[in-house]
């Protein structure tokens, strides 16, 4: 499965942060903001990754990434997002690194305690459709929330006012290769943003829309409490800390014949 980070948008709320850089340059704590998400991709086994920025600062994240190296990658995808189209709009310009495969994609302000890899493992299994991760929140009003009848997903609202159950949909992602057909026939929302909730609206009218649980913290960065409570987070527990091995594990070599 490739992975797509989205790290493009103004960062517009947190400013004046974000006047003089890239929001996922910031630091959270002792690293910055765009480590975790790179590090939770490849902590879930995913190591063919391209980075969709934007923004102010753009190169900065060549001199502080380059190739991947510190993450043990041997190559790193970049590409460039003009003005602020929205997260659908964002992973639209992945489609020709995609190239229909299946696609993890994160956000680049969301940041985790644990590890997804059986989730992503669970999805390469199933081989079509799409997944989303939730996780139970006390401020649901501020993200994508599923309304849910029993266990089944129902419907996803961005933002509700009135938010139908305590959920966030958090912004790791994983679609098979309908989803760029998906985004073609997305318009913009009243925010004037090509919105990943109505891609995964799309998917769950179909049927084809499976979710599961985050394990651990999960939180984003990109209001000012935000990023203050996700220092404080990777400060006292660490993110990404339930690792499982980066890289997948050998088969056992067979026994020496005494
Ligand atoms: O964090 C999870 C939430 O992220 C979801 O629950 C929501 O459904 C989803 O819409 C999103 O909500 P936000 O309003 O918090 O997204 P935001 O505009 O802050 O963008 C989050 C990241 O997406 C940002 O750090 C970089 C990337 N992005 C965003 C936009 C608007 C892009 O790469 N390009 C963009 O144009």
């Amino acid at each position: 499965m490739k992975g797509v980070i989205l790290a493009g948008g103004l960062g517009t709320r947190l400013h004046p942060l974000t006047r003089i850089t890239n929001k996922h340059l910031l630091p959270v704590f002792d690293r910055p903001m765009i480590y975790y998400p790179l590090q939770a991709l490849i902590n879930a086994g995913i190591h063919d990754i391209l980075l969709v920025t934007g923004g102010n600062n753009a190169g900065d994240f060549l001199k502080l990434l380059g190739n991947g190296r510190d993450f043990g990658l041997q190559h790193l995808n970049y590409t460039y997002q003009e003005g602020e189209g929205g997260i659908a709009a964002a992973l639209g310009l992945a489609e020709h690194f995609v190239d229909n495969d299946p696609v993890c994609v994160i956000l680049g302000d969301n940041l985790i305690e644990g590890n997804f890899r059986a989730a992503a493992e669970r999805f390469i299994r199933r081989g079509a459709g799409a997944q989303i991760l939730l996780k139970r929140v006390p401020d649901p009003e501020r993200f994508g929330v599923p309304a849910f009848e029993g266990r089944k997903i129902i419907g996803i609202e961005e933002k509700p006012r009135r938010p139908k159950s305590q959920y966030a949909v958090t912004g790791i992602y994983m679609y098979d290769a309908k989803v760029f057909d998906v985004i073609r026939t997305l318009k913009p929302s009243r925010r004037g943003e090509l919105e990943i909730t109505d891609v995964n609206n799309w998917y769950l009218r179909r049927g084809e829309l499976d979710y599961g649980q985050l394990r651990g913290w999960w939180t984003d960065a990109g209001t000012f409490d935000a990023l203050h409570r996700a220092g404080n987070l990777v400060a006292r527990t660490g993110a990404n800390k339930l690792d499982a091995p980066t890289r997948p594990a050998r088969p056992a070599r067979p026994a020496r014949k005494r």
